[in-house]
């Protein structure tokens, strides 16, 4: 169901329509994902108004309205994206690659048979709201918007097929820095029993199912007293996939690997503007399979050097301790190796405008 271009006019307007009483944002601590802003972005597709996005608007906070028959709530046809504004130090309100996030939508929707977002929709959908929000994007150190653009099909019907009425909305919240106790490395429980996704699933798709199908194994690892999963493949439970909801790199000798973005994984931002710094540094970079074994050998052999999750949320996440039915296996020393370090000390400072912005990764919210 892909969205053609003569549907959505490429100029459709956004109106704007404010709240009568607008909140500060509050101080204090802000956590991740819970405090939203005065104002949502919403658009609707099909139904009786015919195929196509209209209704353009950003308007007051509300809750959304469907029917209890929704697809969405039975069937989970519903794609997400996450991403980040920052205010620099001059008042310049950035996002990191919003173009990456715009495209990986219009590829979700795809697999999910939902309508594209045209992905300049997107992009305007994503300045407007944050833009009328300004005044909550924090400028704490380590503290930035966080971004949540979602589509859901909304047609109540309870057949099993692509819904013909969907909406696609946009909320934002401020976030404090991901590490409120410091770069700590966690421990990372390695699952051989569930799994997320398999071949031929949806594993490269932002889509609910995939979070849903992770939680169970999550909360098996916590009460373990480990703080995510490291995700194996469905088949064998031998090959390495992501880490809880980020990529994942290791670090052996002088190479850094990562999967390959075969299927399974999802094509991060952070992972590609990572696996550009590295290569940018000239360190040695694979993007192939990697096995438990291997892993596990690199240990014995005392050159496994750094794991580490990619990811919007945290952007780089030091792994200090593998936990295994026969035992804990810890990285290196256990504590940050000097790559995760370097990785996430250069993106924060590309993100929040602190050094030339050589690539152009930056957005500049006019
Ligand atoms: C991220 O690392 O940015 C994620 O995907 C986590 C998000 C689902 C909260």
């Amino acid at each position: 169901m892909t969205e053609n271009a003569a549907q959505t006019p490429s100029d459709m307007p956004i109106e704007v329509r404010l709240a009568d009483e607008r909140h500060a944002c509050p101080s204090g601590k802000l956590g991740f994902g819970k405090v939203f802003t005065d104002h949502v972005f919403v658009a609707e597709y099909g139904g009786e108004g015919g195929p196509g996005w209209r209704d353009a608007r950003v308007v007051p906070w509300r809750e959304l309205h469907m029917s209890p028959a929704a697809s969405v709530l039975h069937y989970a046809q519903s794609i997400f994206e996450g991403l980040k504004a920052f205010k620099g130090d001059d008042g310049a309100l950035f996002t990191f690659r919003p173009e990456m996030h715009a495209a990986r939508f219009v590829r979700s929707a795809e697999r999910l048979c939902m309508p594209a977002v045209p992905e300049e929709l997107f992009l305007r959908a994503v300045d407007k709201l944050v833009r009328v929000e300004e005044a909550w994007v924090p400028t704490a150190p380590g503290a930035s918007m966080y971004i949540r653009p979602t589509m859901v099909a909304t047609e109540g019907f309870l057949g099993v097929r692509p819904a013909q009425s969907y909406t696609f909305f946009v909320i934002v919240g401020p976030v404090d820095a991901y590490y409120a106790e410091g770069f700590a490395p966690v421990k990372i429980w390695v699952e051989r029993e569930m799994c997320r996704v398999a071949v031929g699933g949806m594993g490269a798709a932002k889509t609910g199912g995939n979070y849903a199908a992770s939680l169970y194994a999550a909360e098996r690892a916590k009460k373990r007293g480990y703080a995510q999963v490291l995700w194996t493949d469905a088949k064998e439970h031998r090959f390495l996939e992501e880490v809880g909801t980020m990529n994942l790199f290791v670090r052996i000798g002088d190479e850094v690997v990562t999967p390959p973005l075969d299927g399974n994984i999802l094509p991060g931002v952070t992972r590609d503007s990572v696996l550009t710094l590295l290569r940018e540094r000239g360190v040695r970079v694979s993007e192939r399979a990697i096995t438990i074994d291997e892993l596990r050998q690199a240990a014995d052999a005392g050159t496994l050097r750094e794991v580490f999750g990619t990811g919007t949320a945290a952007v780089v996440s030091p792994v200090g301790v593998l936990g295994f039915e026969d035992g804990d296996l810890t990285v290196a020393d256990g504590k940050p190796g000097e790559l995760s370090v370097a990785l996430h000390d250069e993106v924060v400072a590309i993100q929040r405008g602190r050094v030339a912005d050589t690539r152009g990764w930056v957005h500049a919210i006019p």
